[in-house]
């Protein structure tokens, strides 16, 4: 029997259910998007197979040739193409999948049972396949949800098993993606503090290249999880095929890309089992997260604006909805503050012209008060000396100024000098017979235990409740997990998994309470960024390095994978640039501030007035148009953004000089991309230093089809580091 099922067709919703009898020929499950296909394959022994992914084929009839044009000789399995590859049997390649069963036998075989495909909207279809062990009472559910029009892919599954035990899991992928044979570059992201998302490109050896955490918290500090995996040649902004993948993820991921000896790639991403084996009960669910994945045959800027639409319509919290500017306090006061200052900066707030102020760290605990990062985290009521009348009277204050209150927690922690720890030593993760070992001088909570969680529940809900008026939560984690120990559960291999069931059910109920409150997802910079959390978060925090020079590196890096409303980019007295430039980096995202608006000069504050307004009439093309990078500062001296609303009548480039080196500057045209060739445009330069003119002559007439192939000149330079450009169509 030879079943296909496509992207099905627009209404209702529908589910189409196969079943299958033992002695069938085969079925073939295209999943289809816009561009993509991805073809399972059960064979006639039901092994469920991997047989093509890659480029929608015009006949769905062809994916069936796919596998006799390749000569590569003998995998020695019959399985290396396996659509979920289990261990113990006959497969070996890593497995996406290794078990013990409640007999002690360590053999896993997953044969293909039923399929069934129900479409959620008109855009989003989920196939789930059922695989089952011939022998063991153990069942895989393979889950793939596609976006049609993002050529986004979203894969996880499921283990259940009914056997009269347990069933220990040592490995349990979300999905493991299998790419016939060619080259493949892999580009990859390390860091450090301040030194988020740098990028490395190589070209992937024969082997298994692992990119993991074990990290538990704050995971994405020396790595996150997402990737790129180019084919045949690294795919540049506008050509090549390239897979874009992440975990949704907040916790320790491992990703493992083998080639195997055929030059095939098999990539196999899910939780990190690094001393998580874990215990399944009889009738227990396992439900693993999903992994992100897309795919383009035209380069780079493709798959990020196919992940940007994807994140703004399905994923980031409140993705297509309204971001407030922000004045914030850390790096003007740091812990330094009072009621008075505080009062001022209300002021200043109303004065800059931004809609919302931002209290950070340092305002709760009394007995051993946050004056410093050395004591009081946990200690939630607001220190009595900085704040006698309390938080209820700065948001009260700010209303009467005219704009919004915001306040910092970092829930999830706790400093040994607390009253929390005094009170309950047994709520910190901590190896009871071992010396404690800090990061930033704390521990973190052991959210697997539930009275841990109520309590970081409580934390933001007492906040609410206390100041309904309260408009923003941004949500620290600055500390790693070292001698990983729950008091609280019984199986330590556990820990690391329930931690993070704990977090996403606290953010969980968060939610259901404050389902649109604006939050941003802190982790002492970006040590914290992906999919899983930003389901619960509006905005995240890139880096504590503001650097704007750091800074264009770094979101430039970011901008792959997240859409710009979802960067918050501070104007801070990081770097040695000018405030024009510090601002115009910080406009290509969520546009912050940290200074002391007091000490700007006459002119400074004046631009900064108006670089607000103008940035209120751009955001709707920042935050909700299509992203183009135009020109890399990795292999420019300039780089150049725009960014297009849909219609491409409208849109924004930003321009900045890198490099320092004399005479340098924008010699040669940036071709622009996404505008409509058959349009007029004109290019006006905007966001102007007090007392400056511009180079650009603003009356000028261009055709897209000029500005696509030819280019525009900025006229970036040394006296001009720094241009905004509004490009408008001419009717
Ligand atoms: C982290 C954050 C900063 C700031 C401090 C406060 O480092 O990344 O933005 O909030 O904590 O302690």
């Amino acid at each position: 029997m030879t079943t296909y099922f496509h992207h099905l067709s627009r209404c209702c919703a529908a589910v189409l259910l196969f079943t299958v009898q033992a002695n069938a020929q085969q079925i073939n499950i295209p999943i289809e998007t816009n561009h993509n296909a991805l073809v399972l394959q059960a064979d006639a022994k039901m092994n469920l197979h991997s047989i093509y992914f890659g480029k929608k084929l015009a006949n769905a009839s062809d994916y069936e040739q796919v596998g006799g044009v390749y000569k590569q000789g003998d995998d020695y399995t019959g399985m290396q193409d396996a659509a979920y590859s289990a261990s113990g049997s006959r497969n070996l390649f890593e497995p996406a999948i290794s078990v013990t069963h409640a007999d002690g036998n360590n053999s896993l075989d997953l044969r293909y049972v039923k399929h069934e495909v129900s479409k959620v909207d008109d855009n989003v279809s989920l196939l789930k396949v059922t695989l089952k062990d011939p022998v063991y009472a153990i069942e895989v559910t393979l889950f793939y949800k596609s976006f049609y029009k993002e050529d986004v892919m979203e894969q996880w599954c499921s283990i259940r098993h009914t056997e009269k035990g347990n069933v220990t899991l040592h490995k349990f992928a979300s999905a493991n993606l299998f790419i016939k044979g060619g080259s493949f570059w892999l580009n990859q992201y390390h860091g450090d503090w301040a030194k988020e998302m740098q990028p490395e490109e190589s070209r992937l050896t024969h082997g298994i290249k692992t990119l993991d955490t074990k990290l538990g918290t704050r995971a994405n500090l020396f790595q996150p999880s997402v990737f790129m995996v180019s084919m045949d040649r690294p795919a540049t902004e506008n050509e090549g095929t390239v897979l874009y993948g992440a975990l949704e993820y907040s916790g320790n991921f491992r990703t493992d890309l083998e080639l195997d000896h055929q030059d095939n790639l098999r990539i196999t991403s899910g939780i990190n089992n690094y001393a998580s084996t874990y215990t399944l009960k009889s009738g227990e669910l396992f439900t693993t997260p999903a992994f992100l994945y897309t795919l383009s045959s035209n380069g780079k800027g493709v798959a990020s604006r196919n992940l940007h639409n994807w994140a703004r319509n399905y994923k980031l919290l409140d993705g297509k909805g309204n971001r407030l500017t922000l004045l914030n306090n850390w790096e003007a006061t740091y812990f330094d503050f009072d009621e008075n200052k505080l009062s001022a900066l209300l002021k200043d707030t109303k004065k800059l012209g931004v809609d919302m102020f931002l209290l950070d760290d340092g305002w709760f605990a009394n007995k051993y008060p946050r004056n410093g990062d050395v004591a009081g985290l946990g200690d939630w009521e607001e220190n009595k000396k900085k704040l006698p009348n309390g938080i209820a009277a700065l948001v009260k204050e700010a209303s009467s100024n005219g704009v919004k209150f915001g306040i910092w927690i970092e829930p999830e922690m706790v400093n040994p000098k607390s009253e929390l720890y005094e009170k309950h030593p047994e709520w910190v993760v901590r190896e009871p017979k071992r010396e404690e070992h800090y990061f930033r001088n704390q521990l973190v909570l052991d959210l697997a235990n539930p009275a841990v969680q109520d309590f970081v529940y409580g934390v933001v809900d007492d906040l609410f409740t206390k100041n309904p008026a309260l408009a923003y939560i941004k949500w620290d984690c600055n500390a790693v997990i070292y001698n990983a120990h729950s008091a609280y559960l019984k199986n330590q291999s556990h820990f690391y998994i329930d931690y993070m069931r704990g977090l996403y059910k606290v953010l969980e109920r968060i939610r259901a309470k404050y389902p649109k409150v604006p939050m941003m997802l802190c982790s002492g910079g970006g040590g914290r960024v992906d999919y899983g959390a930003l389901q619960y978060f509006t905005e995240f925090w890139p880096s504590d390095n503001t650097d704007p020079l750091e800074r264009i590196f770094l979101q430039w890096e970011y901008s792959y994978f997240y859409p710009a409303i979802s960067s918050s980019n501070h104007v801070t007295d990081w770097g040695k640039q000018p405030i024009k430039f510090r601002t115009d980096v910080a406009m290509m995202g969520k546009l912050g501030f940290d200074i002391v608006v007091s000490h700007l000069a006459e002119k400074d504050l004046k631009f900064c007035q108006d670089a607000i307004q103008v940035y209120n009439g751009l955001k709707t093309i920042v935050w909700q148009g299509d992203q183009y990078r135009l020109s890399n500062p990795r292999s420019s001296d300039v780089a150049s953004m725009l960014y297009m609303n849909a219609e491409k009548s409208s849109g924004v480039i930003f321009n900045y000089l890198v490099n320092n080196r004399y005479g340098t500057g924008s010699k040669l045209p940036i071709r622009m991309n996404g505008l409509d060739a058959g349009k007029k445009y004109r290019i006006t330069e905007i966001n102007l230093y007090p007392g400056t003119s511009s180079t650009i002559d603003g009356n000028k007439t261009y055709s897209g089809d000029f500005l696509m192939q030819v280019g525009f000149n900025p006229d970036v330079n040394s006296g001009r580091a720094s241009v905004l450009l509004k490009i408008e169509e001419v009717k």
